[in-house]
């Protein structure tokens, strides 16, 4: 029998790998694209064959990077900056994307943040800062994404389905986070948005899906993983014995926009090396 790989703490998979041309003549919005998972979506995205908004919110030079990237590959990309929790500035994104790329058929619900805080210390404005980007911000990129879809509808030679929508949630969806009640609170709240959106819009064949990252190599978690203490204690979270990769989400998310996922909608796809296994149990109990 084979036993547990003796130090599994990277993939074993190459961070650069080729995908299958399933997005091809699709186009698409990343929100929070110049860094992290977002950044990883957008380009697997266009390895994929869609054209990708690239929106960013605060410096614009690594969204210009990612753009650079995808089209020294061979693919289209544009930079659009837009803070999503702002509803005049997702309307000109939109207004813009469709003006330049003639439709939207993806929205990769992305940008997110943490305002860490114990709960009797947190401020009303990091309450408010981490509902508004990553709840309001994906209602309103969906709502706008949906009037767009709808105004389309089907088109076969491009995809099977009038568009769709991708959230990226987290574990932390379902597993309740000591000291993070606004993230969570955000992340439980996109959850059942997603599920009511996907319930109202299917009949559109509109499909609108959560991806819920566990912990993934990204400035947003880099004390979880950056000191070797902190991973090994990470590591204590993760059955699979290593940390995620953006691109293990860009993958998911390719997979899940395409064709191949037509029959999945209003499902949350968890990519966490079996984070939500309740690895306590794996000796205990
Ligand atoms: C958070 C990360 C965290 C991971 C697993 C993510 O949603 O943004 O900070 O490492 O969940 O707990």
């Amino acid at each position: 029998m084979v036993g547990p790989i003796p130090n599994p703490l990277e993939s074993l998979l190459p961070a650069e790998q080729t995908l299958p041309l399933l997005l091809k003549g699709q186009k698409a919005i990343v929100t929070g694209a110049s860094s992290g998972i977002g950044r990883a979506v957008a380009i697997a995205l266009a390895q994929a064959g869609a054209e990708v908004v690239v929106n960013y919110v605060g410096g614009e030079q690594p969204a210009l990077e990612v753009v650079n990237k995808i089209k020294a590959a061979g693919g289209r990309a544009i930079a659009v900056q837009c803070d999503v929790s702002k509803e005049d500035q997702v309307q000109a994104m939109f207004q813009r994307t469709i003006k330049e790329l003639g439709t939207v058929d993806i929205l990769v619900n992305n940008a997110g943040l943490q305002k860490d805080a114990a709960i009797h210390e947190m401020t009303l404005d990091q309450w408010n800062i981490v509902i508004g980007v990553n709840l309001t911000g994906q209602f309103l990129c969906a709502r706008e994404a949906i009037k767009e879809f709808k105004r389309r509808g089907v088109k076969k030679d491009v995809s099977v389905s009038a568009g769709k929508i991708i959230c990226v949630s987290s574990v932390h969806e379902v597993i309740p986070w000591a000291g993070h009640a606004n993230y969570a609170a955000s992340k439980g709240g996109v959850m059942l948005m997603m599920k009511s959106i996907a319930q109202e819009v299917a009949p559109y064949r509109i499909r609108v899906n959560s991806i819920c990252p566990g912990a993934i190599r990204t400035p947003i978690n880099t004390s979880a993983w950056n000191t070797p203490e902190a991973y090994a204690g990470l590591m204590k979270l993760i059955p699979y014995k290593r940390i995620g990769e953006p691109e293990d989400i860009g993958r998911a998310t390719v997979f899940l926009a395409s064709d191949l996922a037509d029959y999945i909608n209003g499902t949350s796809i968890f990519v966490d090396g079996g984070m939500c296994l309740y690895p306590g149990f794996a000796t205990g109990g």
